[in-house]
């Protein structure tokens, strides 16, 4: 009965008592600030005027001097998804290949689909649950026209090595194919390396607010890359009036926060993910193919437990208010194998699912 009632709607319906371990999402990103750069910004009515269309010229200076990536063009759009379908709609076309992964966010394989394009997914569900420089090399055919490198990899949380994105993005300067460098998820990692100055002129840094600076539900995100390149995916851009001014400005003051709020948020998220480690090991045949991960997510692998990551995502969200994602979601072929969950949330959420999920397992496999 209980399995018939969708996620989302029960999630939202119960939304203070639920535990969002679901969507990466962080909930440890400190309010003050942010709410006061909202208020100010509804006090003042600046809802009334559309938005500097480019978007806030102090918001873009601080994403700047964040990424470091000199001579790029910075676009703001409503949530990085739109940057990542503007890129797709922009730059492919039916006939074309992107070397991709799969486990993947998915929602990025659909956009190229849309554009008449297909990703070949490379199978990473196996150490080092990442792509290789030698493996995309092997994949590049004639068609191929981008590559996609999600760093770190959402779901399995893992990060890529400096050498490696460097010879990766090598590959995209040399072989003369774009690269799509998505790092949602930069800030968690223990260190992160930028694609963009080792292929600057093929290289689309997208970015986004949501994960790192808790601002997931106002959307803002966008793209970073050379003039010439950014110009050919900015003439697709659909949001032609600017994005959300609340969002912008609840953004400036998030990227004003985040050097002093992230030692923090990573202490929190490192500890919750050692608690939900613990939990994972007391139940036998579960494990957890990436740990440490260097995002705010990883999956765990519960195929030799025999129980559906569906019956997982259902008993522990309907039984006991924690929202965690079955792995169909992110991988057509390791799916059944595998449910995500997220861990940048306060420490008693943590706590919630560690002692949630040995129960579920039990009852589910009828112990
Ligand atoms: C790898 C990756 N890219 C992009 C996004 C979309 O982020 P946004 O909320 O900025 O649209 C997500 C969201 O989960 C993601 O996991």
């Amino acid at each position: 009965m209980a399995a018939r009632i969708d996620p989302f709607v029960f999630a939202h319906e119960h939304f203070h008592e639920v535990v969002w371990m679901s969507q990466n999402t962080n909930h440890l990103f400190p309010a003050d600030e942010v709410a006061k750069a909202v208020e100010g910004a509804l006090r003042e009515k600046r809802y009334e005027e559309y938005p500097f269309a480019p978007g806030l010229v102090e918001l873009k200076e601080l994403l700047r001097q964040d990424f470091g990536l000199d001579g790029a063009s910075i676009g703001i759009t409503a949530g990085g998804t739109e940057a990542l379908y503007m890129i797709a709609r922009s730059l492919l076309g039916p006939g074309d290949e992107v070397v991709a992964s799969d486990p993947s966010y998915l929602i990025i394989h659909k956009f190229v689909a849309l554009a008449g394009a297909q990703t070949v997914n490379l199978e990473i569900y196996a150490p080092p649950w990442r792509l290789t420089a030698d493996r995309i090399n092997e994949a590049i055919t004639p068609k191929t026209k981008m590559l996609l490198l999600i760093d770190p990899l959402n779901p399995l949380g893992s990060g890529y090595p400096p050498e490696e994105v460097r010879a990766i993005a090598e590959i995209a300067r040399d072989r003369k194919l774009l690269l799509l460098d998505d790092v949602t998820y930069r800030d968690f990692a223990d260190r992160h390396t930028l694609a963009h100055p080792y292929a600057p002129e093929n290289t689309l840094t997208v970015w986004s607010l949501s994960k790192n600076c808790g601002l997931a539900g106002l959307r803002l995100g966008g793209l970073m890359a050379a003039p010439a390149l950014f110009d050919k995916v900015w003439k697709y851009n659909t949001n032609d009036l600017g994005v959300n001014v609340l969002a912008q400005w609840a953004g400036l003051a998030a990227m004003k926060a985040k050097p002093k709020a992230f030692p923090e948020i990573k202490r929190q998220t490192h500890k919750n993910q050692e608690l939900i480690r613990a939990a994972v090991e007391s139940v036998p045949g579960a494990t957890l193919p990436v740990y440490p991960s260097q995002g705010n997510m990883f999956v765990i692998d519960i195929s030799a437990t025999g129980v559906s990551p569906e019956a997982v995502q259902a008993e522990l969200l309907f039984g006991h208010k924690v929202f965690v994602r079955a792995g169909n979601y992110l991988s057509p072929k390791f799916g059944s194998r595998f449910v995500r969950v997220s861990f940048s949330n306060r420490q008693q959420d943590a706590e919630a699912f560690v002692k949630a999920f040995p129960a579920v397992m039990a009852k589910l496999r009828g112990g």
